[in-house]
């Protein structure tokens, strides 16, 4: 039998327990707010509340309310009992964090440390740059740290392909090592000292063109390339940290890199689990030498912190159209004598699409050109024939994932395979509004209404959008504003300087270009229900907006400012608040 003393102190307990429940937020505050307290409920979980969050999620669409333990989602939930007043103080309204769907992560890093020539309009302009760049950069230049640099066009320079000579300004750079990529980085443009360097006679090499004395293109860039000091692991680790700091400012949390050598897979490995790595990177094998198997250099590998994961191939069909690099069924309307190039023959891209596709991966070929992308789609087709016995093509495909890199220029009938197979597009919205002032040129009116720069058309295969940063800008609200009104995210123009859009037939809603940054980029890496959404059991990484992002009107996509960053539960990067003193 219970002693009095016993139920007494019992109930006392439950009094004491329901004042306590009932004052919960102010007695228990000195508890919670202690750190102790905060640790150990880290270890479970933790809860954000916003004013609005939008999931990307059937389940549930529009949420206020998410908790993350273990760097990852493990409720979703709308707040119905917080007060008006609970919900008044919250501030912003999230998005599930945004991934660029084909970027170069080092060559990123390696353009914030060069000197950037996007946008020169002339010849003068751009030697003014570099040497505004060398006066502040006095160790760039040396036979051990070349001075490099990115964006400019030969378009600027009337045409004319620009020569080594060019790059002796002033008499200054005569001296110095200078190597400057074209654009679309399908070029290389180098010094006279870089040359010398260089084996006289050139060799010929197939699949690469030398336009100018001093410009090396696609595989010719290979023969300049075995020159180029190898940059040390401090400045390539650097380079990364920089450029997942870009990223991490403009809502990036993860990104497909299209092209990594396997010593650069091994920094990653090696990088991507400390607190520094804060870009979930899905990584496409690039052999040394091109378009070859190399299976032995290279593991498939997905880390249990879901930083990197690497199980995919990067081939290459052909260059870029900017260059007449892409290579095309039918000759170039404004250079009838040519039709491009193809880096790899019809034979070779199949037989290596089949060694890498049996060996378990992913096969991810640039093609640009109609030509390049036929030969991609046959290549595809002709592995998936012979990897799931017993299964129609589109079952094996929703297994392999194979992807055209760029998917630029397609004839329709090719088109239409792809749409029957389940191809996957891997589009850059931006690389349409930047040719769209050459691109007619290039290719004539039917090739251009019918088969460049789809969108809208190719939606039901689910593309995935990406920037191709460095070779454009990162920002993913500007590809999506591209996206949405096939304008010019810089001018709001289409090519006609209108704002109608170009060739808008091919727009997509604003919903399809979130998917093509969020959902689509996560099945294209076999990372669907982890990455792109906020649901339970996928990664905790949102991004905070200050308005939701389905009241803004259009003109304003181009121009959003990201509040906050958060991966894995972590917030990477915060804007400085003009409401708040930086003191
Ligand atoms: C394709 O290229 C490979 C490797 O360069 C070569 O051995 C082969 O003969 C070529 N095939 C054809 C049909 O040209
Ligand atoms: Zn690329």
């Amino acid at each position: 039998m219970p002693s009095l003393g016993w139920l007494i102190t019992l109930s006392t307990f439950i009094l004491l327990g329901s004042v306590v429940y009932q004052n919960q937020q102010k007695l228990l505050e000195p508890i919670t707010s202690s750190l102790a307290f905060k640790v150990l409920l880290q270890l479970f979980e933790e809860t954000h509340c916003y004013v609005t969050v939008r999931t990307n999620s059937a389940d549930l669409p529009h949420a206020e309310c998410f908790s993350v333990a273990n760097g990852k989602f493990k409720r979703v939930f709308l707040d119905e009992t917080s007060m008006d007043i609970v919900k008044e103080r919250r501030k912003g309204h999230v998005i599930p964090g945004l991934w660029d769907g084909h970027g170069h992560l080092s060559q990123f890093g390696e353009s914030l440390d060069s000197v950037d020539l996007f946008g020169t309009k002339s010849m003068d302009e751009m030697k003014q740059r570099l040497v505004k760049y060398k006066a502040g950069h006095e160790d760039a230049g040396t036979s051990e740290q070349w001075l490099r640099g990115v964006g400019w066009d030969q378009a600027n320079f009337k045409g004319k392909w620009p020569v080594a000579k060019d790059l002796d300004i002033d008499g200054q750079f005569k001296d110095l090592y200078v190597m400057l990529d074209r654009v679309d980085v399908h070029c290389i443009w180098v010094s006279e000292k870089v040359l010398s360097l260089l084996p006289n006679p050139l060799p010929e090499i197939a699949g690469g063109e030398v336009p100018a004395k001093g410009v090396f293109c696609d595989n010719a860039m290979d023969i300049v390339m075995k020159y180029y000091p190898k940059p040390s692991k401090e400045r390539r680790t650097q380079w990364i940290q920089d450029a997942m700091f870009e990223l991490n400012k403009l809502g990036i949390v993860g990104m497909h890199d299209a092209g990594v050598f396997p010593s650069e897979l091994k920094l990653y490995e090696e990088l991507s689990t400390s607190d520094a790595w804060t870009v979930r990177v899905y990584a496409m094998a690039e052999c040394e030498t091109r378009n070859t198997f190399c299976a032995e250099d290279v593991t498939k590998i997905s880390t249990p912190n879901g930083n990197f994961h690497m199980q995919s191939v990067k081939l290459f069909a052909d260059g870029a159209l900017g260059s007449w690099g892409s290579a095309m069924l039918e000759p170039y309307s404004d250079k009838k004598s040519s039709s491009g190039t193809l880096l790899v023959n019809a034979t070779t891209l199949s037989k290596i699409t089949h060694e890498w596709a049996h060996a378990g991966y992913q096969v991810n070929i640039h093609a640009i050109g109609d030509l390049a992308a036929r030969l991609a789609i046959n290549a595809f087709e002709e592995a998936l024939k012979t990897l799931c016995p017993g299964s129609t093509l589109r079952e094996c495909q929703a297994k392999y994932r194979f992807r055209i890199e760029h998917a630029q220029i397609i004839h329709p009938d090719d088109q239409q395979r792809m749409n029957e197979i389940g191809i996957i597009p891997s589009i850059q919205p931006t690389h349409a509004t930047s040719d769209m002032h050459y691109a007619e040129t290039k290719l004539g009116k039917r090739r251009t209404s019918e088969e460049a720069y789809r969108m809208r058309s190719l939606l039901p295969l689910k593309p995935v959008f990406g920037s191709d940063f460095p070779v454009e800008p990162a920002d993913v609200f500007q590809g999506i504003y591209a996206a949405v009104t096939r304008r010019s995210p810089k001018t709001g123009l289409d090519a006609d300087g209108q704002t109608k859009g170009w060739y808008d037939d091919e727009t997509v809603t604003l919903e399809d270009a979130l998917e093509g940054f969020t959902v689509n980029p996560a099945y294209a890496a076999f990372l669907e229900g982890k990455a792109g959404v906020i649901e339970a059991g996928a990664y905790a990484d949102w991004i905070v907006l200050e308005e939701p992002l389905e009241t803004l009107d259009t003109e304003s996509l181009r121009n959003i400012k990201v509040k906050e960053t958060w991966v894995g539960g972590k917030m990477v990067y915060r804007a400085a608040s003009p409401m708040e003193a930086p003191w």
